[in-house]
Protein backbone atom coordinates (compact mmCIF):
# COMPACT_ATOMS: atom_id res chain seq x y z
CA UNK A 1 0.00 0.00 0.00
CA UNK A 2 1.18 3.44 -0.89
CA UNK A 3 0.79 5.13 2.23
CA UNK A 4 1.58 2.04 4.71
CA UNK A 5 3.71 4.53 7.10
CA UNK A 6 2.13 7.55 7.25
CA UNK A 7 -1.11 9.57 7.97
CA UNK A 8 -3.53 11.59 7.37
CA UNK A 9 -6.18 14.24 8.86
CA UNK A 10 -9.36 13.53 9.67
CA UNK A 11 -12.07 15.23 11.66
CA UNK A 12 -13.20 12.38 14.46
CA UNK A 13 -16.50 12.01 16.46
CA UNK A 14 -15.75 10.19 19.99
CA UNK A 15 -18.55 9.36 22.47
CA UNK A 16 -17.05 9.10 26.33
CA UNK A 17 -19.76 8.55 29.00
CA UNK A 18 -23.04 9.63 26.55
CA UNK A 19 -20.97 12.96 25.82
CA UNK A 20 -19.93 13.56 21.78
CA UNK A 21 -16.24 15.50 21.28
CA UNK A 22 -14.67 16.63 17.96
CA UNK A 23 -11.51 17.15 16.81
CA UNK A 24 -8.95 16.88 13.71
CA UNK A 25 -6.91 13.95 14.28
CA UNK A 26 -3.84 12.23 12.41
CA UNK A 27 -4.86 8.95 11.33
CA UNK A 28 -3.33 5.87 10.19
CA UNK A 29 -4.12 4.65 6.50
CA UNK A 30 -4.66 1.32 8.35
CA UNK A 31 -7.65 2.30 9.82
CA UNK A 32 -9.94 2.76 6.77
CA UNK A 33 -11.50 0.06 5.13
CA UNK A 34 -10.44 -2.77 2.82
CA UNK A 35 -12.65 -0.99 0.00
CA UNK A 36 -11.45 -0.91 -3.39
CA UNK A 37 -10.56 2.64 -4.33
CA UNK A 38 -8.67 4.79 -2.08
CA UNK A 39 -9.59 8.49 -3.32
CA UNK A 40 -7.69 11.58 -1.97
CA UNK A 41 -10.24 13.89 -1.12
CA UNK A 42 -10.31 17.58 -2.40
CA UNK A 43 -13.79 18.71 -1.25
CA UNK A 44 -16.44 17.77 0.79
CA UNK A 45 -19.74 19.22 2.05
CA UNK A 46 -21.87 19.52 5.06
CA UNK A 47 -25.43 18.15 5.08
CA UNK A 48 -28.19 18.24 7.72
CA UNK A 49 -27.03 14.24 8.20
CA UNK A 50 -23.28 15.27 9.18
CA UNK A 51 -24.82 17.15 11.83
CA UNK A 52 -26.73 14.27 13.28
CA UNK A 53 -24.21 11.77 12.90
CA UNK A 54 -21.44 14.55 14.60
CA UNK A 55 -23.65 14.86 17.43
CA UNK A 56 -24.30 11.07 18.05
CA UNK A 57 -27.41 10.44 16.98
CA UNK A 58 -27.13 6.32 16.65
CA UNK A 59 -30.11 6.32 13.65
CA UNK A 60 -26.98 7.89 11.21
CA UNK A 61 -24.17 6.36 13.07
CA UNK A 62 -24.14 3.11 15.34
CA UNK A 63 -20.34 3.26 16.51
CA UNK A 64 -17.82 5.93 17.53
CA UNK A 65 -15.04 6.79 17.30
CA UNK A 66 -16.31 7.85 13.83
CA UNK A 67 -15.58 10.83 10.45
CA UNK A 68 -18.54 11.92 9.39
CA UNK A 69 -18.92 13.09 5.62
CA UNK A 70 -21.55 12.07 3.09
CA UNK A 71 -19.85 13.61 0.60
CA UNK A 72 -16.45 13.84 -0.58
CA UNK A 73 -15.07 14.49 -4.48
CA UNK A 74 -11.92 13.68 -5.01
CA UNK A 75 -8.91 11.88 -7.06
CA UNK A 76 -8.16 7.59 -7.01
CA UNK A 77 -5.14 7.20 -5.83
CA UNK A 78 -5.73 3.27 -5.27
CA UNK A 79 -7.68 1.42 -7.40
CA UNK A 80 -8.38 -2.48 -7.06
CA UNK A 81 -11.15 -2.72 -9.80
CA UNK A 82 -11.78 -2.87 -13.10
CA UNK A 83 -13.84 0.60 -13.48
CA UNK A 84 -11.88 3.33 -12.23
CA UNK A 85 -8.12 3.97 -13.11
CA UNK A 86 -5.49 5.79 -10.55
CA UNK A 87 -5.65 9.47 -11.35
CA UNK A 88 -9.75 9.27 -12.44
CA UNK A 89 -11.84 12.37 -10.18
CA UNK A 90 -14.77 10.79 -9.06
CA UNK A 91 -17.83 12.32 -6.73
CA UNK A 92 -18.60 9.84 -4.50
CA UNK A 93 -21.70 10.76 -2.17
CA UNK A 94 -24.57 8.67 0.14
CA UNK A 95 -24.62 5.07 0.17
CA UNK A 96 -22.78 4.37 3.81
CA UNK A 97 -20.42 6.63 3.31
CA UNK A 98 -20.01 8.99 6.56
CA UNK A 99 -22.85 6.92 8.13
CA UNK A 100 -20.92 3.81 9.36
CA UNK A 101 -18.15 3.98 7.06
CA UNK A 102 -15.67 6.43 7.60
CA UNK A 103 -16.74 9.51 5.87
CA UNK A 104 -15.65 12.76 3.62
CA UNK A 105 -14.14 14.87 6.53
CA UNK A 106 -11.26 13.66 6.22
CA UNK A 107 -7.81 14.04 3.79
CA UNK A 108 -8.80 10.85 2.20
CA UNK A 109 -11.74 7.81 2.09
CA UNK A 110 -11.57 4.05 1.06
CA UNK A 111 -14.92 3.10 -0.85
CA UNK A 112 -16.60 0.43 -2.86
CA UNK A 113 -16.44 1.38 -7.24
CA UNK A 114 -19.72 1.12 -6.65
CA UNK A 115 -20.08 3.96 -4.88
CA UNK A 116 -18.62 6.62 -7.25
CA UNK A 117 -19.39 9.21 -9.94
CA UNK A 118 -16.70 10.10 -13.13
CA UNK A 119 -16.84 14.00 -12.47
CA UNK A 120 -18.63 15.18 -15.28
CA UNK A 121 -16.37 17.28 -17.80
CA UNK A 122 -18.43 20.27 -16.57
CA UNK A 123 -18.32 19.91 -13.01
CA UNK A 124 -14.96 21.31 -10.90
CA UNK A 125 -14.39 19.50 -8.02
CA UNK A 126 -15.87 22.58 -6.03
CA UNK A 127 -19.19 22.34 -8.12
CA UNK A 128 -19.48 18.93 -7.45
CA UNK A 129 -19.79 19.77 -4.14
CA UNK A 130 -21.75 22.67 -3.52
CA UNK A 131 -24.16 20.22 -4.93
CA UNK A 132 -23.30 17.43 -2.83
CA UNK A 133 -25.93 14.97 -1.46
CA UNK A 134 -28.31 18.24 -1.23
CA UNK A 135 -27.62 19.16 -4.97
CA UNK A 136 -28.31 15.33 -6.03
CA UNK A 137 -31.46 15.59 -3.54
CA UNK A 138 -32.88 18.82 -4.99
CA UNK A 139 -31.90 17.33 -8.69
CA UNK A 140 -33.69 13.46 -8.02
CA UNK A 141 -36.51 16.39 -6.60
CA UNK A 142 -36.92 18.46 -9.65
CA UNK A 143 -36.60 15.42 -11.61
CA UNK A 144 -39.80 14.07 -10.35
CA UNK A 145 -41.40 17.68 -9.90
CA UNK A 146 -40.57 18.09 -13.80
CA UNK A 147 -41.95 14.89 -14.97
CA UNK A 148 -45.56 15.96 -14.27
CA UNK A 149 -45.79 19.83 -13.85
CA UNK A 150 -44.36 22.73 -16.51
CA UNK A 151 -43.54 25.81 -16.06
CA UNK A 152 -47.34 27.20 -17.11
CA UNK A 153 -49.11 24.99 -14.72
CA UNK A 154 -48.69 27.43 -11.92
CA UNK A 155 -46.12 28.78 -9.26
CA UNK A 156 -43.96 25.88 -7.35
CA UNK A 157 -43.20 26.33 -3.62
CA UNK A 158 -40.01 25.56 -1.98
CA UNK A 159 -39.63 25.23 1.86
CA UNK A 160 -36.67 24.95 3.97
CA UNK A 161 -35.73 27.52 1.03
CA UNK A 162 -32.61 28.85 2.84
CA UNK A 163 -31.09 25.50 3.22
CA UNK A 164 -28.86 23.50 0.94
CA UNK A 165 -31.86 21.40 -0.90
CA UNK A 166 -33.95 24.45 -0.73
CA UNK A 167 -31.71 27.34 -2.02
CA UNK A 168 -30.66 24.69 -4.94
CA UNK A 169 -34.02 23.54 -5.88
CA UNK A 170 -34.82 27.27 -6.22
CA UNK A 171 -31.67 28.23 -8.14
CA UNK A 172 -32.58 24.93 -10.07
CA UNK A 173 -36.44 25.46 -10.80
CA UNK A 174 -35.92 29.09 -11.71
CA UNK A 175 -33.16 27.86 -14.48
CA UNK A 176 -36.05 26.14 -16.04
CA UNK A 177 -38.61 28.89 -16.24
CA UNK A 178 -40.68 27.68 -13.09
CA UNK A 179 -42.06 30.52 -10.90
CA UNK A 180 -40.99 29.87 -7.52
CA UNK A 181 -42.81 30.51 -4.15
CA UNK A 182 -39.44 30.07 -1.32
CA UNK A 183 -41.22 28.82 2.28
CA UNK A 184 -38.24 30.28 5.01
CA UNK A 185 -38.49 31.11 8.47
CA UNK A 186 -35.39 33.43 8.12
CA UNK A 187 -37.14 36.92 7.46
CA UNK A 188 -33.89 38.97 7.21
CA UNK A 189 -33.50 36.24 4.06
CA UNK A 190 -35.83 37.39 1.66
CA UNK A 191 -33.47 39.39 -0.46
CA UNK A 192 -31.10 36.21 -0.88
CA UNK A 193 -33.43 33.96 -2.08
CA UNK A 194 -34.85 36.64 -4.70
CA UNK A 195 -31.81 36.33 -5.51
CA UNK A 196 -31.45 32.92 -5.97
CA UNK A 197 -34.14 32.73 -8.57
CA UNK A 198 -37.67 33.16 -6.18
CA UNK A 199 -40.40 35.28 -7.68
CA UNK A 200 -42.40 35.38 -4.27
CA UNK A 201 -41.01 34.48 -0.22
CA UNK A 202 -44.09 33.36 2.19
CA UNK A 203 -42.66 32.87 6.07
CA UNK A 204 -42.87 29.32 7.68
CA UNK A 205 -44.99 30.66 10.35
CA UNK A 206 -47.75 32.27 7.54
CA UNK A 207 -47.62 28.96 6.35
CA UNK A 208 -48.06 27.52 9.82
CA UNK A 209 -51.04 29.43 10.65
CA UNK A 210 -52.94 28.22 7.63
CA UNK A 211 -56.75 27.36 8.21
CA UNK A 212 -57.05 24.17 9.68
CA UNK A 213 -59.29 22.96 7.21
CA UNK A 214 -58.72 19.43 5.14
CA UNK A 215 -58.32 21.60 2.17
CA UNK A 216 -57.41 24.83 1.23
CA UNK A 217 -57.43 27.13 -1.62
CA UNK A 218 -55.24 26.08 -4.73
CA UNK A 219 -51.71 28.68 -4.20
CA UNK A 220 -48.70 26.45 -6.22
CA UNK A 221 -49.24 23.58 -8.93
CA UNK A 222 -46.19 21.88 -7.14
CA UNK A 223 -43.94 21.64 -4.67
CA UNK A 224 -40.50 20.45 -3.40
CA UNK A 225 -40.61 20.28 0.26
CA UNK A 226 -37.51 19.67 2.63
CA UNK A 227 -38.97 19.90 6.18
CA UNK A 228 -42.06 17.67 6.34
CA UNK A 229 -44.67 18.21 9.40
CA UNK A 230 -47.23 21.06 9.33
CA UNK A 231 -45.95 22.88 6.59
CA UNK A 232 -45.68 19.79 4.59
CA UNK A 233 -49.24 19.15 5.55
CA UNK A 234 -50.55 22.98 4.35
CA UNK A 235 -48.53 22.38 1.25
CA UNK A 236 -50.18 19.64 -0.16
CA UNK A 237 -53.97 20.86 1.20
CA UNK A 238 -53.02 24.27 -1.14
CA UNK A 239 -51.85 22.11 -4.00
CA UNK A 240 -53.93 22.44 -6.97
CA UNK A 241 -55.53 19.80 -8.93
CA UNK A 242 -53.00 17.03 -10.40
CA UNK A 243 -50.15 19.06 -8.76
CA UNK A 244 -47.62 17.15 -7.19
CA UNK A 245 -44.92 17.71 -3.84
CA UNK A 246 -41.81 16.04 -3.14
CA UNK A 247 -40.68 15.52 0.40
CA UNK A 248 -37.33 14.43 1.45
CA UNK A 249 -36.80 16.05 4.75
CA UNK A 250 -37.93 16.30 8.30
CA UNK A 251 -36.56 19.13 10.20
CA UNK A 252 -39.89 20.57 10.89
CA UNK A 253 -41.09 17.19 11.92
CA UNK A 254 -41.06 13.13 10.85
CA UNK A 255 -44.78 13.43 11.47
CA UNK A 256 -48.05 14.31 8.90
CA UNK A 257 -51.45 14.95 9.81
CA UNK A 258 -54.31 14.93 7.15
CA UNK A 259 -57.20 13.59 5.62
CA UNK A 260 -56.70 11.79 2.38
CA UNK A 261 -59.21 14.50 0.74
CA UNK A 262 -55.95 16.48 -0.99
CA UNK A 263 -55.13 13.26 -2.50
CA UNK A 264 -58.90 11.83 -3.26
CA UNK A 265 -60.42 14.95 -4.31
CA UNK A 266 -57.80 17.14 -5.90
CA UNK A 267 -55.49 13.70 -7.39
CA UNK A 268 -52.50 15.07 -5.64
CA UNK A 269 -49.28 13.32 -6.10
CA UNK A 270 -47.03 12.56 -3.39
CA UNK A 271 -43.15 11.72 -3.96
CA UNK A 272 -40.93 10.72 -1.54
CA UNK A 273 -37.15 10.98 -2.50
CA UNK A 274 -34.03 8.84 -1.08
CA UNK A 275 -30.61 9.93 -2.21
CA UNK A 276 -28.94 7.45 -0.24
CA UNK A 277 -29.91 4.14 -2.11
CA UNK A 278 -30.74 6.05 -4.99
CA UNK A 279 -29.48 3.76 -8.49
CA UNK A 280 -26.28 4.70 -10.71
CA UNK A 281 -27.94 4.94 -13.42
CA UNK A 282 -30.45 7.35 -12.69
CA UNK A 283 -27.56 8.72 -10.48
CA UNK A 284 -25.21 9.32 -13.03
CA UNK A 285 -28.31 11.23 -14.93
CA UNK A 286 -28.81 13.68 -12.37
CA UNK A 287 -25.13 14.29 -11.97
CA UNK A 288 -25.26 15.02 -15.90
CA UNK A 289 -27.60 17.71 -15.94
CA UNK A 290 -26.61 19.52 -12.73
CA UNK A 291 -23.01 19.72 -14.40
CA UNK A 292 -24.78 20.82 -18.43
CA UNK A 293 -28.36 22.21 -18.16
CA UNK A 294 -29.61 22.67 -15.02
CA UNK A 295 -26.21 24.15 -13.59
CA UNK A 296 -27.55 27.54 -11.84
CA UNK A 297 -25.78 30.66 -13.52
CA UNK A 298 -24.59 31.69 -9.91
CA UNK A 299 -23.69 28.33 -8.43
CA UNK A 300 -21.18 30.05 -6.16
CA UNK A 301 -23.83 32.31 -4.79
CA UNK A 302 -25.28 29.00 -2.74
CA UNK A 303 -21.76 28.23 -0.76
CA UNK A 304 -19.60 29.60 1.77
CA UNK A 305 -16.26 27.77 1.98
CA UNK A 306 -14.78 26.76 5.05
CA UNK A 307 -11.77 24.30 6.19
CA UNK A 308 -11.94 21.23 8.59
CA UNK A 309 -11.07 23.32 12.10
CA UNK A 310 -14.60 25.35 11.50
CA UNK A 311 -16.62 22.76 11.23
CA UNK A 312 -17.73 22.32 14.91
CA UNK A 313 -19.36 25.86 15.08
CA UNK A 314 -21.18 25.01 11.26
CA UNK A 315 -22.25 21.77 12.35
CA UNK A 316 -24.00 23.88 15.60
CA UNK A 317 -25.54 26.42 13.72
CA UNK A 318 -26.64 23.85 10.96
CA UNK A 319 -28.44 22.15 13.84
CA UNK A 320 -30.11 25.47 15.04
CA UNK A 321 -31.57 25.35 11.42
CA UNK A 322 -29.41 28.92 11.36
CA UNK A 323 -27.09 28.16 8.32
CA UNK A 324 -27.58 29.59 4.94
CA UNK A 325 -27.37 27.29 1.46
CA UNK A 326 -24.33 25.35 0.99
CA UNK A 327 -21.31 25.27 3.17
CA UNK A 328 -18.42 23.47 1.90
CA UNK A 329 -15.30 22.25 3.29
CA UNK A 330 -11.59 22.63 1.38
CA UNK A 331 -9.43 19.69 2.66
CA UNK A 332 -6.61 19.13 0.13
CA UNK A 333 -4.34 21.74 -2.21
N1 LIG B 1 -34.28 12.04 1.53
C1 LIG B 1 -33.05 12.32 1.14
O1 LIG B 1 -32.46 11.62 0.34
C2 LIG B 1 -32.37 13.54 1.69
C3 LIG B 1 -31.19 14.01 1.13
C4 LIG B 1 -30.66 15.21 1.62
C5 LIG B 1 -31.28 15.87 2.67
N2 LIG B 1 -32.39 15.33 3.23
C6 LIG B 1 -33.09 15.99 4.30
O2 LIG B 1 -33.65 17.18 3.79
C7 LIG B 1 -33.69 18.16 4.80
C8 LIG B 1 -32.97 19.41 4.32
O3 LIG B 1 -31.60 19.12 4.11
P1 LIG B 1 -30.57 20.32 3.90
O4 LIG B 1 -29.26 19.70 3.56
O5 LIG B 1 -31.16 21.32 2.97
O6 LIG B 1 -30.52 20.91 5.39
P2 LIG B 1 -30.20 22.40 5.85
O7 LIG B 1 -29.19 23.02 4.93
O8 LIG B 1 -29.90 22.31 7.30
O9 LIG B 1 -31.56 23.17 5.60
C9 LIG B 1 -32.72 22.92 6.33
C10 LIG B 1 -33.58 24.18 6.31
O10 LIG B 1 -34.85 23.85 6.87
C11 LIG B 1 -35.39 25.00 7.52
N3 LIG B 1 -35.69 24.62 8.91
C12 LIG B 1 -34.80 24.42 9.92
N4 LIG B 1 -35.44 24.09 11.06
C13 LIG B 1 -36.76 24.08 10.76
C14 LIG B 1 -37.93 23.83 11.52
N5 LIG B 1 -37.88 23.50 12.81
N6 LIG B 1 -39.13 23.91 10.90
C15 LIG B 1 -39.21 24.22 9.59
N7 LIG B 1 -38.12 24.49 8.82
C16 LIG B 1 -36.93 24.41 9.40
C17 LIG B 1 -34.32 26.09 7.45
O11 LIG B 1 -34.61 26.87 6.28
P3 LIG B 1 -35.50 28.22 6.36
O12 LIG B 1 -35.00 28.96 7.57
O13 LIG B 1 -35.24 28.90 5.07
O14 LIG B 1 -36.92 27.78 6.53
C18 LIG B 1 -33.05 25.31 7.19
O15 LIG B 1 -32.08 26.09 6.55
C19 LIG B 1 -33.07 17.51 6.05
O16 LIG B 1 -34.11 16.96 6.83
C20 LIG B 1 -32.23 16.41 5.48
O17 LIG B 1 -32.00 15.37 6.40
C21 LIG B 1 -32.94 14.19 2.75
Amino acid sequence: MVHGNSTFKAFRIEEKDGNYTSAVKEMEFGTLSNDEILVKVYYSSLNYKDALSASGNRGVTRNYPHTPGIDAVGIIEESNCYSFDVGEAVIVTSYDLGMNTDGGFAEYIKVPSGWAVRLPEKLTMKEAMIYGTAGLTAGMSVLRLTELIEPEDGKVAVSGATGGVGALSISILSKLGYSVVAITGKESERDYLISLGADDVLLRREVENFDKKSLLKPLFAGAIDTVGGEILENIIKTTGSMGVVTCCGNVASPRIDMTVFPFILRGITLIGIDSQNYPMKYRESVWNKLAYEWKPNQLDATCTEITLKDLQSKIELMLQGKLKGRTILAISE
